[in-house]
């Protein structure tokens, strides 16, 4: 055979081979059959690595890139996260609801599927009311692990000798799961420098990680009364609800009126509490395809929407109080720092609630689309920015990094969920701290917590 077939025969050979690697690299990837195809869309029942899936390789992994100060002078003098507790248990209300929905595929399903057999024979109801809401091992580590790549991404602040000299101090809510997400940073960090010989302590304030529940104004025009969600009420009777429902009944062979839209919302969460708690991608997930899960992810965006964001201007006021304190911590660090002495809080953890972080971020202008979300705007909003899915995983968190880049020039960085933000209206991701204070004067100057809450406003 001439030398040339053989040459081509060979160049075809290592092109196949080329080939079909390219395809593996390209196919798998996106197929990781531990993950349901549906986990983007849990809202705040979702997992932490979902935002940042580079963790899920290395949950260690940290990029410091992405924190691009003005110059090679800046160093960091203060740092606040305010971080979310971690994975947790359903709470009772919730294992009710999933219990009934259990009931009913137990005694009433009846179409055949090996996913529904599995439901059926081998899976069991494992949730107990009296779980109530605290922290699983996943949530431990959720904390811990964050506390680590914080120490990565500032080294100089999160640091063992800030810790032992008393620099860092920690406040939670008085939760169990925020109590234990707090005693979890902490873990964290002693064990990652080997600290035995010391405790350190923390404050519980339930006047700042919990407002929600101080604000009169708040409780009264939203929180107890049943006419503030009637927007998320309508979508849940409107046709994109109602065919999630007929197909869920379909895939489980029981009739239409079976499935309520609490027990859809039932069956998302159990998929959603199976993936965040035990990693798995259980036989419930079958229940919803993408488009479904979207459907369910605008529902939950909906509620958080008008009871904690911004579908009424008293779910955002009745965090001013963590919005002082937060810039009171800022101003006091400046003014340390201004008159050379050390600063003597460098870094503020502070634990709280989903309910924490989203009316905070609302007040500080994120995530704000340039029209509200309805019952009957789904269609329209599907690029939206608010998705409490990768706003509100699992133990999110708002950084603000403040930097002194010399000659009194101040830069404050906001990150979310370890990402850069950029302050409303601010083209410079790090712009100047006086800056954002000009940003924020109306609210630096108003924005009294006891008179935004009281029920009766006096005319301003
Ligand atoms: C780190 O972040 C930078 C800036 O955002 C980005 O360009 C780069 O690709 C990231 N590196 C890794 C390893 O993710
Ligand atoms: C939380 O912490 C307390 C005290 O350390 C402990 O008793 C409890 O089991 C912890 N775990 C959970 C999941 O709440
Ligand atoms: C309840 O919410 C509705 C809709 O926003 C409002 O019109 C009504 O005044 C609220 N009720 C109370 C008691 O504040
Ligand atoms: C909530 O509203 C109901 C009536 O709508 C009232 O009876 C109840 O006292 C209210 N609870 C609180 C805590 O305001
Ligand atoms: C302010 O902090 C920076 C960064 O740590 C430091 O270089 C500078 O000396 C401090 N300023 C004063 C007046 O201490």
């Amino acid at each position: 055979m001439p030398i040339i077939l053989w040459k081509i025969i060979f160049i075809y050979f290592i092109t196949t081979i080329g080939v079909s690697r390219c395809f593996c690299d390209i196919i798998i990837p996106e197929e990781n059959p531990k993950i349901p195809s549906i986990a983007k869309y849990f809202c705040t029942k979702g997992r932490y690595e979902e935002v940042n899936p580079y963790l899920i390789e290395d949950i260690l992994a940290v990029n410091r890139s992405i924190l691009q100060p003005p110059s090679k002078q800046c160093r960091e003098i203060h740092l606040t996260a305010i971080i979310r507790h971690g994975t947790r248990f359903p709470t009772a209300k919730n294992v009710k609801k999933m219990q009934k929905l259990y009931d009913l595929v137990m005694t009433s399903a009846s179409a055949k599927h090996s996913w529904l057999h599995e439901i059926q024979t081998q899976w069991t109801m494992w949730y107990t009311e009296d779980m109530d809401g605290r922290l699983v091992q996943k949530g431990v580590d959720d904390l811990k692990h964050l506390a680590i790549r914080l120490s990565k991404l500032f080294p100089s602040m999160i640091s063992e000798k800030k810790l032992r000299g008393g620099f860092i101090k920690f406040i939670t809510s008085s939760k169990h799961r925020c109590v234990n997400s707090t005693l979890s940073f902490k873990a964290g960090l002693t064990e990652l420098w080997d600290i035995k010989d010391v405790e350190f302590d923390h404050a519980v304030n339930d006047a700042l990680m919990r407002f929600f529940d101080l604000c009169t104004k708040f409780l009264v025009e939203v929180d107890n009364n049943s006419t503030a969600l009637t927007e998320v009420d309508k979508f849940k009777q409107g046709p994109e609800m109602k065919r999630v429902q007929q197909k869920i009944a379909d895939r489980l062979g029981v009739p239409y009126n079976l499935i309520s839209d609490d027990m859809a919302e039932a069956a998302f969460y159990m998929c959603a509490y199976e993936f965040a708690i035990k990693t798995v991608n259980s036989p419930w997930c079958q229940l919803f395809d993408v488009v479904d899960a979207q459907v369910m992810e605008y529902s939950i965006d909906l509620k958080q929407f008008w009871k904690r964001s911004y579908g009424y201007d008293i779910n955002s006021k009745s965090s001013c109080i963590l919005f002082h304190d937060l810039f009171s911590r800022l101003d006091k660090a400046v003014s340390e720092n201004m008159s050379g002495q050390q600063v003597t809080e460098a870094v503020t953890v502070q634990v709280g609630h989903a309910e924490t972080l989203l009316p905070l971020l609302t007040l500080l202008g994120f995530f704000k689309d340039s029209s509200t979300l309805t019952s009957t705007n789904y269609a329209s909003q599907t690029q939206r920015s608010f998705r409490t899915s990768s706003m509100l995983p699992y133990a999110a968190n708002l950084v603000l990094v403040l930097y002194d880049c010399g000659g009194g020039d101040l830069r404050l960085q906001p990150l979310l969920n370890e990402k850069p933000m950029t302050f409303l209206d601010q083209q410079d991701s790090i712009p100047r701290y006086q800056d954002v204070r000009e940003h924020y004067k109306d609210l630096l100057n108003g924005c009294d917590f006891e008179s935004e809450c009281q029920l009766f406003n006096k005319p301003r």
